[in-house]
């Protein structure tokens, strides 16, 4: 991996969301050159530059765009996601309050590639500061004509949209974003048809990462060559870390990929506070798997380096938990958060989470049974992969692998009651 020490999206220049500020430094020039190629000639450039989503899933951009049919009688929308409600995800917000402009051009380069008639930046609705900075943004660029009619004088014409969540994390879904925009309830769609064919009002739609479409400027700018050197080849270019939990100094740190988890937790946001051990580490955001505190050392945050830890990349959302850590009551408290956010129209996912949280608080209150460790287990491995959204694996993961991980954990708070109580389940729960 080579060393890279410059900030693409979170630049330290003052002023940097103010439209003269961002021109100043080269801002809207990639857009500039964007529309001096053809569409395909932008999208093969983003492709070969290797950016893959960071939203989660990490799926390739340019494939992705390419996806979208040339010709379509119906318009073609994007939909940007700035949903952002995984916990210990809080990144995209930086971008808005920071560096509005480059998402904005992003987007509208995104929007000339697959020949947009709108985008659409679908916002979780508590970030009242950040849109209003964004729209503020959006308006400045209307003023300049880098959105609007005939962008820059060229024939590519689009707008862009704020719509606002009501704080549903099950909107940030790109099916569910897209019902939400259309003033349905916020159901998961099933695939196929996939978005690029039946999208947004029937339309073929793109759906991106915040963060995802503010690379794509510097990719046009300095072009897939520059940019694929830059982190790990298979996922190159920084990401943006948002560390949480036990560390003297939370934030958000623009860091290669392939950077050492330790260099994230010690190195930038300070270690650990009181300087104590640390017990477990999420390294994407709630939805991914455990990493033992004993297990950090070497291990590098890309996609492919996570794989061997059986666990993934995806938001970047960093979260320490220190050696004083419940990890169960940890667990019970995430998983209350997918039961209460479960759309409630999957059945493994609407019933399983909420037994999840059930048995859990069975640990918690001390009247667990040894059977409750692999009954928890045998509903986490039935919800996942059966249901049609990624919440209900996002709520599996974390079980499976914290039962893994700490099964003694499970196993003390049994051992610790079963002598002095005995634990005799509701009647609802017998079936379980
Ligand atoms: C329950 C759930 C919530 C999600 N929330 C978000 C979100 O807040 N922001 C986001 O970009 N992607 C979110 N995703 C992933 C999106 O469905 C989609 O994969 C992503 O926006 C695609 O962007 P990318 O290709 O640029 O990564 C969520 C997925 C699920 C299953």
């Amino acid at each position: 991996m080579s060393e890279f020490n410059e900030k693409l999206l979170l630049p330290n220049i003052p002023d940097l969301h103010k439209i003269e500020v961002y021109e100043q430094n080269n801002g809207y020039s990639g857009l500039r050159k964007a529309i001096g190629m053809t569409a395909d000639a932008v999208i093969d450039e983003v492709k070969k530059s290797n950016l893959k989503g960071r939203g989660g899933a990490g799926f390739p951009t340019g494939l992705k765009w390419s996806f979208m049919p040339k010709q379509s009688a119906k318009p073609k929308y994007l939909c940007a996601n700035g949903d952002e409600g995984e916990p210990g995800t809080f990144k995209d917000r930086q971008i808005f309050g920071f560096n509005p402009h480059l998402f904005i051009e992003g987007s509208l380069i995104a929007a000339y590639a697959m020949g947009i008639k709108a985008v659409y930046v679908y916002i979780r609705g508590e970030y009242v500061k950040w849109i209003k900075i964004l729209q503020q943004a959006i308006d400045e660029a209307y003023s300049k004509n880098y959105i609007g009619k005939n962008i820059l004088g060229s024939q590519f014409s689009t707008d862009v949209y704020i719509v606002r969540g009501a704080g549903a994390y099950i909107c940030g879904e790109e099916s569910s974003l897209m019902n939400s925009i259309e003033g349905e309830r916020g159901y998961p769609r099933v695939k196929p048809p996939f978005p690029a064919q039946v999208g947004l009002w029937g339309c073929p739609t793109t759906i991106n990462n915040i963060e995802t479409l503010a690379n794509v400027p510097l990719i046009i700018l300095r072009g897939a060559e520059w940019y694929s050197q830059i982190g790990v080849p298979k996922h190159p270019g920084t990401l943006l870390f948002g560390v949480s939990g036990h560390v003297k100094k939370p934030g958000v740190y623009e860091l290669p990929t392939g950077s050492l988890l330790t260099d994230i937790i010690f190195k930038h946001a300070g270690g650990v506070r009181d300087d104590k051990k640390i017990k477990a580490v999420i390294p994407g955001g709630s939805s991914t798997k455990w990493i033992l505190g004993g297990e950090l050392d070497g291990v590098k945050m890309d996609a492919d380096s996570l794989k061997a830890y059986d666990t993934s990349i995806g938001t970047g959302g960093v979260i320490v938990m220190d050696e004083d850590t419940d990890v169960i009551k940890v667990l019970a408290r995430l998983t209350h958060f997918y039961h209460h956010e479960s759309c409630g129209q999957c059945t493994p996912c609407r019933e399983g989470c909420g037994w999840m949280e059930k048995i859990l608080n069975r640990f918690i209150a001390g009247e667990a049974r040894i059977e409750d460790v692999d009954l928890l287990l045998n509903v986490a491995n039935n919800i996942e992969g059966n249901t049609v959204c990624a919440l209900g694996d996002a709520a599996a993961w974390p079980v499976q692998s914290v039962i893994k991980k700490f099964r003694g954990e499970f196993e003390k708070r049994v051992k610790k009651i079963s002598s002095e109580k005995k634990y005799v389940p509701p009647p609802h729960l017998i079936s379980v």
